[in-house]
């Protein structure tokens, strides 16, 4: 039988919902903060308990399906074989403890290594970014248009500073030029929110250094549902199972930053 990827994101959106209320109603609660590999990396109560809702709804649900969640309570996923979720119950976590805003839960759901099902809960704005492979993306039940093409020179690009100390592969003086001629340069704090905004045309495009699946499963649907482009910042193909750089942005501008700029010192 055809899986119904349409129930599967109806699904997928209510949960998402669901959380989103509960995730509201902490703001009223104490909250309970812990940091992870380092000072900076911070895990909540709430990314637990919303990571382990999200899995025992999917596990109830669809029993054979693989999960890969960010707080480690889903499988061990090897490989993207079969059908797999990729969610993050909290992206931006820095941002929901400090700022109460500019965070999302993000739901992807792949099949034999093909996004099908994509969402993106900017919790606090109510804004569902949504997208089932082929049937376009929507913000709430607003049909996204297809991005169209941009200069740089009139460009929105989302950069996270950390660039100028953490990145270890490539020289941050490359970025001069782009940031130099670009119409601004914005930080969100979610890479989720960053992507979803890259597929809402909010955002010409996006550049970062190193995210995990979570990150950016659900982003890069809806990106190259409305004709964006997502790749690693060498313009390859994304490890679904490993820490990428990460370059989105509307399919011409993507095209020309990645010759001039990024590939371009590399000659
Ligand atoms: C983080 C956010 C942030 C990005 C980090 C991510 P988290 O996710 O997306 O914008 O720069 O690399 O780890 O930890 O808040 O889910
Ligand atoms: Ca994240
Ligand atoms: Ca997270």
């Amino acid at each position: 039988m055809a899986t119904d990827w349409n129930r599967i994101s109806h699904h997928a959106m209510d949960w998402a919902y669901e959380a989103g209320t509960v995730i509201r109603e902490s703001f009223k609660k104490q909250l309970t903060i812990e940091t992870k590999s380092n000072a900076d990396d911070l895990v909540t109560n709430m990314d637990r308990e919303v990571e382990s809702f999200l899995i025992d709804k999917i596990r109830k649900h669809y029993p054979e399906h693989q999960i890969l969640g960010e707080e480690g309570s889903g499988d061990d996923v090897q490989s993207m074989e079969g059908t797999v979720w990729i969610i993050d119950p909290i992206d931006g976590t820095m941002n929901f403890v400090h700022q109460q805003t500019n965070f999302a839960i993000s739901i992807a759901v792949y099949h034999e290594g093909e996004g099908k099902v994509g969402l993106i809960y900017n919790v606090v704005n109510d804004e569902m970014f949504h997208a089932i492979k082929g049937n376009g993306a929507y913000m709430n039940e607003h049909p996204l248009p297809k991005l169209e093409k941009v200069e740089l020179e009139k460009s929105i690009i989302a950069i996270n500073a950390t660039w100028i100390t953490s990145n270890k592969r490539m020289d941050p003086s490359i970025l001069i030029p782009i940031v130099d001629q670009c119409r601004g340069t914005r930080s969100y704090g979610s890479a989720a929110i960053e992507l979803a905004f890259v597929a809402a045309g909010r955002l010409d495009a996006y550049i970062t250094m190193r995210l995990s699946p979570w990150d950016f499963a659900a982003g890069k649907i809806l990106i190259e549902e409305v004709g964006g482009t997502i790749t690693n910042l060498d313009g390859e193909e994304l490890d679904m199972l490993g820490k990428n750089s990460i370059f989105a942005g509307k399919q011409n501008l993507h095209q020309y930053i990645l010759d001039e700029h990024l590939l371009n010192d590399k000659k």
